[in-house]
């Protein structure tokens, strides 16, 4: 995952961007550079692979200068080579970017007509020639990013250097993470205390919107409206150790709100933003058009990102799929037929019955395809294929980042097999890849509802029992949302198919119960309105997640509404999980649980 660092120094600040990238290693990266002031001049240097490689070549030319920005690469837009890697440059202006710039091609259009020349296949370079538009026209470097930012839609965070001016660098927050550190007379930007922590302890991390102009003497940071505020500032102690909560309350917090950043470099990581077609980075060791049928097996929360992975397959392919929890399938004697894909998919990539499951299908002569997050565990290295999420390391132990990088990562895969088997066809999947394409930017819009959702936990936290209830991949969904609520607050949960209400759980409603619906306006949206009002008439208290557009058809007593933003309806799962995993979190934290390390429960269970 892309790692960002800026430093106005009192001295030469190559060296130390370079240790500091170094601390980003951990994320992920296949190039890297550093930009720093000669003079009035901007000069880089940029190499592919390593930071060995970009060491070497600041050892045959070193940069002197005293003001800089650095920069490790994971490949979104275009190839990891030189060309394509950060700091990227237009006249009078340099940019580091980490993110998603979902609008790039409009603007690579119009800034071409401008007569800019683009050099690389980056949606980064955009924001160099837009950013240098504006200071042609005569902008201030503060005016420039400020007209600019605006027109910028995607998840992002930035840091811009700008020629002439050796007492300035601006960073840009929206989706990904941005921290500014304080030092004796100087000052840096980085993408987490980890990168700032060789300098100093006193960190302030950027809230969504925020964008920061630095200066030796300190910095001024202006919320996504112009207005100045004041963030504050913390010890950051991430020196100590490697993974730490930022200024979260908990790392389940923490990794809900990286979730646009960690899904979008999932999602970079399988497909080919450019030309908006998947692009799998591995060779698949048998042919889609071949699997008759595709199962699906994993626990706990990776067996709901396989079920909502089941309706993709199904619908995007028109290949049947079965999803089995992984204790079951292990010992039912599931008949399989041998070149056959079995799925499995796992975070820790260590839990025994999953495991279990993948040994069993290798011996029935399956194809095995592996979801994990640890790369180096056992299921990914027993499997065949591996599919990498890139969440980075999750500490909570209810999942949260790592389900909706599995669901990314399923979503890229169900696309490929559609591909493959003829059922998509190219202007099919430039739509559905577009869809994908906005889900980070979506997600961060999702966090936004936090302060309305922490005040319902409040009411939800006084309750016994909850209901979820979804249709189509908003069912299993709504199962997350139930074994996220009682794994952390210990208040009993189900979820339920919203139309088999009718066949049991309705006969528990009463004024006692609340009930979340989850619904997007999709083709069912009216048949779960029909339930909820079911729920509505037995006195039920209903929490509905839904749209604008279903906010508007659907109004019953008793109800409160949280709208999502509006999206392609194939997709919902990935952006609606935000406020389900937050109202779990938020009545956890009203109960007062341990709800990093809830009772009874491991992160990675290796037992049977
Ligand atoms: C445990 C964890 C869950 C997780 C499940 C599967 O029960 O508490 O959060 O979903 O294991 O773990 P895996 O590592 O295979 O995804």
């Amino acid at each position: 995952m892309c790692g960002i660092v800026g430093i106005l120094g009192r001295g030469p600040v190559a060296d130390q961007i370079v240790d500091s990238l170094k601390r980003l290693e951990y994320r992920g990266y296949d190039s890297a550079g550093v930009a720093t002031l000669e003079g009035a001049h901007i000069d880089r240097r940029r190499a592919e692979g390593k930071l060995k490689n970009l060491e070497a070549k600041l050892g045959k030319s070193p940069l002197a200068g005293h003001i800089g920005i650095g920069h490790t690469r994971w490949a979104t837009h275009g190839k990891p080579t030189e060309a394509n890697a950060h700091p990227h440059a237009a006249e009078g202006v340099a940019v580091v970017h980490n993110g998603i710039i979902e609008n790039f091609r409009e603007l690579r259009i119009e800034l071409e007509k401008g007569g800019a020349k683009f050099v690389s296949e980056t949606d980064t370079e955009i924001v160099a020639h837009l950013v240098s538009s504006y200071l042609q026209k005569g902008a201030s470097p503060i005016d420039a990013v400020k007209q600019s930012l605006p027109r910028l839609k995607g998840a992002f965070a930035l840091a811009f250097l700008f020629k002439d001016h050796d007492n300035l660098m601006i960073g840009a927050r929206k989706g990904s993470p941005l921290a500014v550190g304080y030092g004796d007379g100087e000052m840096y930007l980085g993408s987490d205390a980890i990168a700032l922590a060789p300098f100093t302890d006193d960190i302030s991390y950027l809230e969504d919107g925020d964008w920061v102009v630095l200066t030796r003497k300190g910095c001024e940071i202006h919320d996504e409206s112009g207005n100045i505020v004041k963030r504050d500032v913390l010890k950051s102690g991430a020196s100590a150790f490697m993974v730490d909560k930022a200024n979260y309350r908990h790392f389940m917090a923490k990794e809900i709100h990286e979730q646009p950043e960690v899904v979008g470099h999932t999602l970079a990581r399988y497909v080919d933003m450019a030309s908006e077609r998947v692009a799998l980075p591995m060779k698949l060791p048998f042919d889609f058009k071949d699997v008759q049928r595709i199962s699906i097996t994993a626990c706990g929360t990776a067996s709901y990102a396989g079920f909502i992975a089941k309706y993709w397959f199904e619908r995007f392919a028109r290949v049947p799929v079965e999803i089995d929890v992984a204790s079951e399938f292990r010992y039912r004697e599931a008949p399989v037929r041998k070149g056959d894909l079995a799925i499995f998919i796992s975070q820790s990539g260590e839990t025994a019955d999953t495991l279990a499951a993948l040994r069993y299908a290798k011996q029935q002569g399956m194809h095995t395809l592996a979801v994990v997050n640890v790369t180096t565990s056992t299921i990914a290295r027993e499997s065949e294929t591996v599919m990498p999420t890139l969440a980075g390391p999750e500490i909570g132990v209810a999942s949260t980042k790592a389900f909706t990088c599995q669901l990314m990562a399923l979503a890229t895969l169900a696309l490929a097999a559609g591909k493959a088997r003829g059922e998509l066809s190219d202007a099919d999947e430039a739509k559905l890849v577009q869809a994908l394409v906005k889900v980070p930017r979506l997600m961060a819009d999702a966090l936004t509802h936090e302060a309305a959702i922490e005040k319902l936990a409040r009411d939800i936290a006084k309750s016994k029992d909850v209901l979820y209830l979804g249709r189509g991949t908003s069912y299993p969904l709504a199962l997350e949302g139930a074994l996220k609520l009682k794994e952390i607050s210990y208040i009993h949960a189900e979820g339920y198919a919203a139309g088999e209400l009718k066949h049991g759980p309705i006969a528990l409603i009463d004024e006692t119960i609340p009930v979340v619906v989850i619904a997007p306006y999709d083709r069912v949206f009216d048949k779960t309105v029909s339930n909820m009002q079911e729920v509505a008439a037995r006195g039920g208290n209903i929490i509905l997640m839904t749209d604008a557009k279903g906010a508007e058809e659907a109004t019953v007593d008793s109800m409160v509404t949280i709208v999502m933003p509006d999206m392609d309806s194939a997709f919902t799962p990935l952006v609606y999980a935000i406020p389900v995993q937050l109202l779990a979190y938020h009545t956890a934290v009203v109960m007062g649980t341990d709800v990093d390390q809830p009772r009874n429960l491991a992160k990675s269970v290796t037992v049977e």
